[in-house]
């Protein structure tokens, strides 16, 4: 079973400057909640508790104010200051103490994910005990991300932001990896813009036939919020949803309290926390 998570949320976020020069793009808004509930959420989701968040060195204070040591969520977390953006398998050498000899659940802190299909299809993920999984979805420019062939049903090839069409299966930035991932980071490389690449990870798991993948299919929705316009696309989303279904996507303290991790009194304590907010009236009515 896969109990830990690590939640990459350092880098310097230049592409949204200058809305992150003095916040971290991971605690900026969508909707009315930090960016980084969501991804939480989604470990949560997957019941994993023990979760260790990178952070860089400027921000880790920002981080604790907002979520501290994970309490109030009913859940373990930890910090780890990455002083500069290494790249994303950066994440396994920060993050070997923490992982010790467990398997490890890998998302990046700007990705959204939503959909009820998801959490069953996460659940089931956290049983492999060997390899590597990761979540394709079909996106429009696959030129910015990093994409998978597939071919009979099986990963074919890897390539890192192809700049000539392959194939339009994103890698979105969730991934489960056996604890062989500590010692295969470590056989890592820079690449051509300076940092370790995931898909070269990845591609040693391929190699030893240990990479397996899941369709996250049309009845969910994936982005990162690299850009504005994702940032402020995901943002109306969530806005539209809330709205319409009258819930909240990512609300840390609803699953706590569906998991049994929290109880109410905690809940009232969280609904203090927060103060008089449109979040907090709905942690009353949950
Ligand atoms: C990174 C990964 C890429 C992946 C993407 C998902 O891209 O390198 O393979 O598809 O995250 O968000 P980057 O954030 O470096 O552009």
């Amino acid at each position: 079973m896969v109990k830990k998570g690590i939640i990459l949320a350092g880098g310097s976020g230049t592409r949204l400057s200058p809305l992150t020069k003095a916040v971290n793009k991971q605690l900026l808004p969508i909707n009315d909640k930090p960016l980084i509930f969501y991804p939480l959420s989604i470990l949560m989701l997957a019941n994993i508790k023990d979760i260790l968040i990178i952070v860089n060195p400027k921000q880790i204070e920002n981080f604790k104010n907002l979520l501290g040591d994970g309490r109030r969520f009913g859940i373990k977390i930890q910090y780890k200051i990455q002083s500069k953006p290494k790249g994303l398998p950066d994440a396994f050498n920060l993050g070997k103490n923490f992982i010790k000899k467990d398997n490890v659940a890998l998302i990046l802190g700007d990705n959204f994910f939503y959909g009820q299909s998801l959490t069953a299809k996460l659940e089931k993920s956290l049983t492999h005990k060997n390899g590597s999984r990761i979540f394709l979805k079909k996106v429009k420019r696959p030129e910015n991300y990093g994409v998978a062939v597939i071919k009979n049903n099986r990963i074919e090839k890897l390539i890192e932001k192809p700049k000539k069409f392959i194939s339009n299966y994103a890698i979105t930035g969730l991934y489960f990896f056996d604890n062989n991932v500590i010692r295969y980071t470590k056989t890592l490389k820079p690449s051509k813009r300076g940092e370790l690449e995931i898909i070269d990870l990845l591609k040693i798991y391929k190699k030893n036939y240990k990479l397996s993948f899941e369709h996250i299919g049309r009845g969910a929705v994936w982005s990162d919020a690299g850009k504005i316009d994702d940032m402020t696309n995901i943002s109306s989303f969530v806005q539209s949803v809330e709205k319409v279904q009258d819930i909240k996507i990512a609300c840390l303290e609803e699953i706590a309290l569906y998991k049994k991790w929290i109880d109410k009194k905690q809940i009232l304590k969280n609904i203090k926390f927060y103060g008089n907010c449109d979040y907090s009236n709905y942690l009353k009515k949950i």
